[in-house]
């Protein structure tokens, strides 16, 4: 039984294959959060909590002149506010009479078979054989109508508890949330170190470890995506915990908005961890009867270090975040025309692109920005999803017959949530633009923001989208988001749901792309937002892989794609091979180990193949081979950190599920005089099973590999990569 319940009702306990978590109604009805960690037998653990008179930590009535029971020191589940916990609160209400104060206590609770799902947002699903179980626990407000359910999911095999809460104001007047978080969980004891992952455009998802102390750590968004700043995304662990060794618990937002995560230690040692929508801007009205449901947190814990908690990361976001056609089929490789002509391409130049590339054996074309419209420049035509026929000479729709008469696939490039006030949408429609009433829009890329709350918006999107679709029967739309999002006004709502709109921003985005994967099932969606600014648990419910970052530069990648393996699988991460000296970085790598670095993700190509000797082209007939060849590694394997970045000799890996193969890639990111050797990791292969390796041809036992590793014979280059296959003999 996943979801352990004591006789008298009051204990629970959550059980996955290796961890616990446990939770408790107390005498006063507090939910108390009594223990997650390493698997335990589920037995109360109530006596945890030390009782004292902390001193200025106030006492709910009910305790009487018991001074040492107080709000403001305990372990919970559902902290109020306003009513005597001083620590961050998770849900904040505003009442009728104006007053601020949040009470909840347990009321009852409830068992569903299966994983249960939020309506209009991303959640972890069952798949046929296996059936998660859902715990729900409704909480009372002691003074107001208000009921807030809590959510816990438990995904056993994957080692994941998803949490989320839906508050409900069952009375007659309005209620305003102010605040609504998804999770909070509070530590009774220890020291704790938190990774995050910070970035910027072209740099995205750098990890970052700092020690957990009294004064807050917190990262989130406030730009209407979860952002290139912050990934939506933390780890929480011991400061001891290396990739190895050592308890890590995993937060990771199923969310592509604003965000608020973070840790803090309290006056008595506890740590206090949270993640859900930023309260900046955030204010909803809950009319008499209405109810709000906050996005999925994906919590997860190991005990054996960081490539645990990957491994069980990247199980559940294949198994059950990924949903469609391309949940587990191969993905065709691509070539992408952004970085070999940018806008400057008319028909002749992408059906060349085209020929070449098939010849070569690349699967499917994609044809980026520029298409539509007015569009020559990044400063106009965006909203105008109309061919520009002169242009691409024709209609989409014989552009279209002309790819796939090559037998390839057809991708093409959207970014529906924006508009150019150069753009005859504007023209027709200025207020679907967000702007306020008075105040000039603040402009990025020179564009502007749909209000993709409103009907009529996503109404004309899906026409326009699915009629080009349609029309030229595309295979993959990469839909793209180029700004952050500010000037919030909702022509059509009242002022005091104002505050409610970046959420009904996010949810406009998910429904539009629902109703489109619904109507065309077999449609392959590409997340970008410049790159890795939308790089989420909620993005990938709908488009398996997203644009991992602008960035192509072979040697940056390793950075990137290191920072975002720690939570998302490798077959997600859109990776290509791109020119050199490459666009962003004027670094010259050699093509072998651009290719080495995107075979690690969803493998294409970004370049004028007019521009590539025949030597490199014979390379990209090996790569595809090499792709193919690793794909089940790649895409569906256990994944290694082997190193980390600023390390001279780069290295990663892959182990098949059942052990019988393994990869590692090895980039030499710098080099000196008078070389001394290098030595390259090898993890997770069979002890007691034989493995030969590619490099070398030796076989050793699995154990000899693990622990033992590879030393080359010949040190590497500058920027030299080799692609190390080990299989059981
Ligand atoms: C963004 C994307 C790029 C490309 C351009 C087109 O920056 O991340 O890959 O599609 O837009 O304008």
């Amino acid at each position: 039984m996943a979801i352990q319940i004591s006789s008298d009702g009051c204990t629970f306990t959550l059980q996955t294959e290796k961890s616990s978590y446990q939770m408790m109604a107390d005498a006063h009805d507090v939910l108390l959060h009594l223990y997650y960690g390493r698997k335990i037998a589920a037995e109360n653990l109530e006596e945890r909590i030390f009782r004292s008179d902390v001193g200025f930590a106030g006492n709910p009535p009910e305790a009487g002149e018991d001074r040492t029971y107080s709000l403001d020191v305990l372990p919970q589940e559902l902290p109020g506010s306003g009513v005597g916990d001083y620590r961050e609160d998770m849900v904040r209400l505003y009442h009728a009479d104006g007053s601020c104060a949040a009470d909840f206590r347990f009321e009852s609770y409830e068992v569903q078979e299966g994983a249960y799902r939020i309506p209009g947002l991303p959640a972890a699903y069952d798949t046929g054989e296996e059936k998660g179980e859902t715990l729900v626990i409704t909480m009372r407000e002691t003074a107001s109508a208000v009921k807030v359910k809590l959510y816990y999911g438990v995904f056993e095999k994957e080692n994941v508890i998803t949490r989320t809460v839906c508050i409900e104001n069952q009375g007659k007047e309005a209620v305003i949330l102010d605040k609504a978080l998804s999770c909070n969980v509070d530590f009774l004891f220890g020291n704790w170190d938190l990774i995050y992952f910070e970035g910027r455009h072209v740099m995205e998802r750098i990890p970052e470890r700092v020690p957990v102390r009294h004064a807050k750590v917190e990262i989130g968004s406030i730009r209407g995506t979860s952002s290139h700043q912050y990934n939506p995304a933390m780890i929480l662990c011991d400061p001891a915990a290396t990739e190895d060794f050592g308890s890590c618990y995993g937060f990771c937002f199923a969310y592509s908005g604003n965000f608020v995560a973070g840790a803090q230690k309290d006056q008595i040692g506890l740590t206090r961890v949270q993640m859900g929508i930023h309260p900046v801007q955030f204010r909803y009205t809950l009319a008499a009867g209405e109810a709000f449901f906050a996005p999925q947190v994906l919590m997860s814990y190991s005990s054996e270090g960081f490539t645990g908690l990957t491994h069980q990361y990247h199980d559940l976001i294949r198994e059950h975040i990924c949903r469609g056609a391309y949940k587990h089929a191969k993905r065709p490789v691509l070539i992408n025309n952004w970085e070999a002509t940018y806008f400057d391409f008319d028909k002749e130049k992408i059906v060349k692109i085209a020929q070449q590339a098939h010849e070569l054996g690349i699967e499917m074309l994609v044809l980026d920005d520029g298409w539509f419209g007015k569009r020559d420049s990044d400063n106009s035509g965006l909203g105008d999803w109309y061919t520009n026929e002169k242009k691409m000479d024709g209609t989409m729709g014989e552009l279209g017959d002309e790819i796939h008469a090559l037998g390839m696939k057809f991708g093409l490039w959207f970014e529906p949530e924006m508009i150019n006030e150069d753009s005859d949408l504007y023209r027709a429609h200025p207020d679907w633009a967000l702007r306020i009433p008075g105040r000039e829009p603040n402009r990025g890329r020179d564009q502007l923001v749909l209000d993709m709350s409103r009907s009529e918006v996503r109404e004309y999107l899906y026409e326009r989208i699915s009629s080009i679709l349609n029309e030229a029967k595309i295979d993959y739309v990469k839909w793209d988001m180029n700004r952050s999002v500010c000037d919030l006004f909702g022509h059509e709502l009242p002022p005091e749901r104002m505050g409610e709109l970046y959420h009904r921003f996010v949810l406009g985005v998910y429904e539009l792309k629902e109703r489109l994967l619904a109507h065309f099932p077999q449609l392959l969606l590409e997340g970008c937002s410049g790159g890795g600014g939308r790089f989420d648990a909620g993005m990938l419910y709908y488009a398996p892989q997203i644009w991992c970052s602008d960035n192509t530069d072979a040697i940056n990648r390793l950075t990137i794609q290191y920072g975002t393996s720690f939570f998302y699988p490798a077959g997600t991460m859109g990776a290509h091979v791109s020119a050199v000296p490459n666009h962003q970085t004027g670094r010259v790598t050699p093509f072998t180990t651009r290719g080495h670095v995107a075979l690690s993700g969803t493998f294409g190509y970004e370049l004028d193949l007019n521009l590539v000797s025949a030597e490199e082209k014979q390379m990209v007939k090996e790569q595809l081979a090499e792709f193919d060849r690793y794909y089940e590694l790649t895409h569906e394997g256990d994944y290694y950190r082997l190193a980390k970045p600023g390390e001279a000799l780069m290295a990663w890996g892959f182990v098949a599920k059942d052990q019988s193969r393994a990869m590692v890639t090895v980039v030499s990111t710098d080099v000196e005089g008078n070389p001394l050797a290098q030595h390259v990791s090898v993890k997770g292969l069979a002890e007691g099973r034989n493995y030969r390796c590619s490099y070398n041809g030796i076989v050793h036992d699995g154990s000899v590999w693990n622990n033992c590793g590879l030393t080359l014979k010949k040190v590497l280059k500058e920027y030299e990569s080799l692609l190390i296959e080990w299989t059981e003999v």
